[in-house]
This record gives structure tokens, C-alpha cells and sequence, in this order.
């Protein structure tokens, strides 16, 4: 579980993480991780769009308080949110982030959206100017890397040739929907692709086609799914507020899909995706 991807600037990732999207009830928040960390993951994804860095960060700080662990034994990654695009409100959202979580560093932030033709006709230098101020935050050695999420490639041409490249692209991926373009570009340019939704929020689990596989494999379809995209060389970022489910996603690292049934879910059609892109009105 605390396997690692190095990613492009020499920093490297554990190549599983959990996700906290829609956990807004604190408690809820902070015994979530808690459960991860329990579980073995090292990799905690959260936004300042979830409204929970406060207990995530609370709960990442006591955990390493109550056991054998350093700071850096564990991934934190926040988002700066789509309003907050631009110079000065990506620097005024960074602070507000560090002010909740509480984390001397975080190890990755991300722009959460592009700026899209579809909402900001000045659209490309936006981006440029959000991009300016993360490279910032970078060299401010407050974050140990920087990326973007749900760019496609047109969106991440608008920031490719400015003077730090992004370590990361989180996007939504799960069967059907694996965004192959997007995730060619990005390998291609050695910028990490990591999953949201891998499991399309639930949706991706009843296909007949992953049954059969998980029958096959001795394991669930969550699983299926999760080692699908790994293979890809993708960070999936499952999120569950269910303590066993938690664990579920977790053991993932004990069987290999072979190619044929890799080919198999890539050929999958779209059915469980959520249908929200960065330029869709
Ligand atoms: P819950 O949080 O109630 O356990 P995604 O990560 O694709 O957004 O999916 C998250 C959704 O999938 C949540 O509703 C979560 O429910 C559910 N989920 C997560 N892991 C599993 C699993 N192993 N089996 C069934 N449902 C799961």
C-alpha cells in the first residue's frame, strides 16, 4: 500500500490513495481517515471544495502523533477550487488551505478545474496566470508538487511550455470511461494521471462483465476496477465511508490482471460516468 510512483520533479506518490470527496460531516471526515490510515493507506486526497481539510488534517496530525510516524510517511494532496482561478485568488486560496489543514507542507496541489472557453473568454491566460502563482507556491517549498485536475489536452497545452511542468492530472476515470486521450497526452509528457470517482461513485460495480472477472480472480469488482487502473500506471483515489469497504479497496496488491482481461474492461462502453467536463455548461 505504501508503494510509490516517482513522479517528474523526483518526488514519488503511493501509487493507491483515498479519496474524501462528499464526506462534509466532520466526524464523519475524521474517522474516515482515520479508517484509511488504520488500513495502511498513505495517500489522503481532499479540496478546499469538500469543506473537510480541517478534520482530514486533524485527523492525518494525530495520527501521526499517536503512532510511529513522520510527516512524511504520508501523502497529502488539496485543490485550489475552480472560483478560485487567477494570480492572486490561487495564492489567497493556497493560504486559506494551509490555514484549515494545519500541515506544515502539503505534497501536491492541485488546480481543481481549468479555466474553460466556455465560462472565460480569457480563458488560456487564466490559466497561464493561475499556473504563475502555483509555481509560486512550488518554489515556496510549501508544497513538494504541483498539478492540475480535469484538464484535457487543450487545457493543458494553455500551461506546457511555461517554466514548471505538472507532476499531475487528476481525472475522472473509471470503465468505460478511461479518457484515453487525456491520459496519453499526460503520460506521454511523464505527468501522473491519477483517478476520481475510479469507481464511478458506486455505478461502475454492477456490470456483468467485471462479475465475471472478479468471480475469475477470487476478488470484488471494486477490486477489479482498482487494479485495472493501476495497471494503466494510474492513482486511483476510491472514496468510502464504510470501514470494511475501506479495507476492500486497500488489497489490491496481492493478484495481476493479465492482458486479455485488461483489454477486456478497456473495451467496455461508457455507462457510469458522471458526464461533468471542464467545458461542459
Ligand atoms: P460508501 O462511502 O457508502 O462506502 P468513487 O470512489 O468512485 O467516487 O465511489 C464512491 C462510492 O462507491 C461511494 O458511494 C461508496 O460508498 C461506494 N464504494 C466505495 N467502495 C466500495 C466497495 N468496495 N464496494 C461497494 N461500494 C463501494
Amino acid at each position: 500500500l505504501d508503494s510509490r510512483i516517482k513522479l517528474n520533479n523526483n518526488t514519488s506518490i503511493p501509487c493507491l490513495g483515498y479519496g474524501t470527496y462528499k464526506i462534509k460531516d466532520l466526524d464523519e471526515a475524521y474517522n474516515s481517515v482515520k479508517s484509511a490510515l488504520d488500513a495502511g493507506y498513505r495517500h489522503i486526497d481532499t479540496a478546499a471544495f469538500y469543506e473537510n481539510e480541517k478534520p482530514v488534517g486533524r485527523a492525518i496530525n494525530d495520527y501521526i502523533n499517536s503512532h510511529d510516524l513522520k510527516r512524511e510517511d504520508i501523502f497529502v494532496t488539496s485543490k485550489a477550487w475552480k472560483t478560485e482561478l487567477g494570480y492572486e485568488k490561487t495564492l489567497k486560496a493556497f493560504e486559506k488551505t494551509m490555514e484549515e489543514i494545519e500541515l506544515d507542507y502539503l505534497d501536491l496541489y492541485l488546480v481543481h478545474w481549468p479555466a474553460s472557453y466556455a465560462f472565460d473568454d480569457d480563458w488560456e491566460n487564466t490559466n497561464r496566470a493561475t499556473w504563475k502563482a502555483m509555481t509560486e507556491i512550488y518554489k515556496s517549498g510549501r508544497v513538494r508538487a504541483i498539478g492540475v485536475s480535469n484538464f484535457l489536452t487543450h487545457h493543458l497545452d494553455t500551461i506546457i511550455d511555461m517554466e514548471v511542468m505538472p507532476a499531475v492530472n487528476q481525472i475522472e476515470i473509471n470503465p468505460g470511461f478511461l479518457q484515453k486521450e487525456t491520459v496519453d497526452y499526460c503520460q506521454n509528457k511523464g505527468i501522473l494521471v491519477e483517478a476520481w470517482s475510479p469507481l464511478g461513485r458506486g455505478k461502475s460495480l454492477n456490470h456483468t462483465v467485471l462479475e465475471k472477472l472478479a468471480a475469475k480472480y477470487g476478488k470484488t469488482v471494486a477490486q477489479i476496477i482498482l487494479r485495472w487502473e493501476m495497471q494503466h500506471d494510474i492513482v486511483p483515489l476510491p472514496k468510502s465511508t464504510t470501514p470494511s469497504r475501506i479495507v476492500e479497496n486497500s488489497k489490491v496488491f496481492d493478484f495481476e490482471l493479465s492482458a486479455e482481461d485488461m483489454a477486456v474492461i478497456d473495451a467496455i462502453e461508457p455507462y457510469g460516468n458522471s458526464g461533468h467536463g471542464p467545458d461542459d455548461k
